[in-house]
């Protein structure tokens, strides 16, 4: 897909989530927040649902957490603009409370086809209702943050690295460095081709390495016969 189709579909699907019914969080926040930065990110980052902040500009990461994910975005060398930042939930549950697993499941084919238009490289998951989430498995953040993996998203294999969310690591202060490290690895990743393309070129190379293997045969047949 070319990249101004890409915008217009992403376009076209905020325009619906914007008027989103399908919770009763839509009865308590005051603006949907869909995610926002580059339709052409090789990088996107899913945290767990909007705050107060969010809510009221309806853009991801605008509060405390968001200044401390810009700080390390740009130790990597990366800006706002060069990544896509969105949510499981659209919308702020009251008081900051967890997501709901009836919330999540309603918001989450909007979140699998923002990851489906996009098609990142690399899904950096924030904090474990993303973790849990994007790799189907109950194993949390404490466990699997930093540890690469590799997951098929939007129809798609990419990796997901699944990170400590930002608000953890205000709340305890060490786990900052514990983050900081984990950044550290993006630049690597994104650096390396996806898993993708890996699988892609295997699949093309197949029948060039099934042709080689017989004409490796026969050179044998020749040597030996
Ligand atoms: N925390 C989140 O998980 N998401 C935001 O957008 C802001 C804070």
């Amino acid at each position: 897909m070319t990249t101004p189709a890409r915008r217009d579909r992403l376009v076209e699907l905020y325009n619906e989530a914007r008027d989103c019914h399908q919770c009763p969080l839509a009865s308590t926040r005051t603006k949907v927040v869909f995610g926002a930065g580059n339709a052409d990110a090789d990088l996107m980052f899913v945290g767990e649902a909007p705050g107060a902040e969010e809510d009221r500009q309806g853009l991801p990461f605008v509060g405390r957490a968001g200044q401390l994910l810009n700080q390390l975005l740009g130790e990597i060398g990366l800006a706002r603009e060069d990544v896509f930042i969105n949510n499981v939930l659209m919308c702020r549950p009251p008081g900051n409370r967890d997501p709901q697993p009836s919330e999540i499941e309603s918001c989450s084919p909007y979140l699998q086809q923002r990851i489906a238009l996009i098609q990142p490289k690399v899904v950096a998951t924030l904090g474990n209702f993303a973790t849990k989430l994007i790799t189907g498995s109950p194993t949390g953040i404490m466990k699997a943050h930093g540890t690469t993996q590799v997951h098929v998203l939007g129809g798609r294999a990419v990796y997901v690295m699944p990170l400590i969310h930002p608000a953890a690591a205000l709340r305890t202060r060490s786990l900052v460095e514990t983050l900081r490290e984990d950044f550290a690895k993006l630049p690597e990743l994104l650096a390396t081709p996806s898993p993708q393309e890996v699988e892609d070129a295997r699949a093309a190379d197949e029948p060039v390495m099934a042709m080689a293997a017989a004409a490796d045969e026969r050179d044998q047949l020749d040597l030996f016969g």
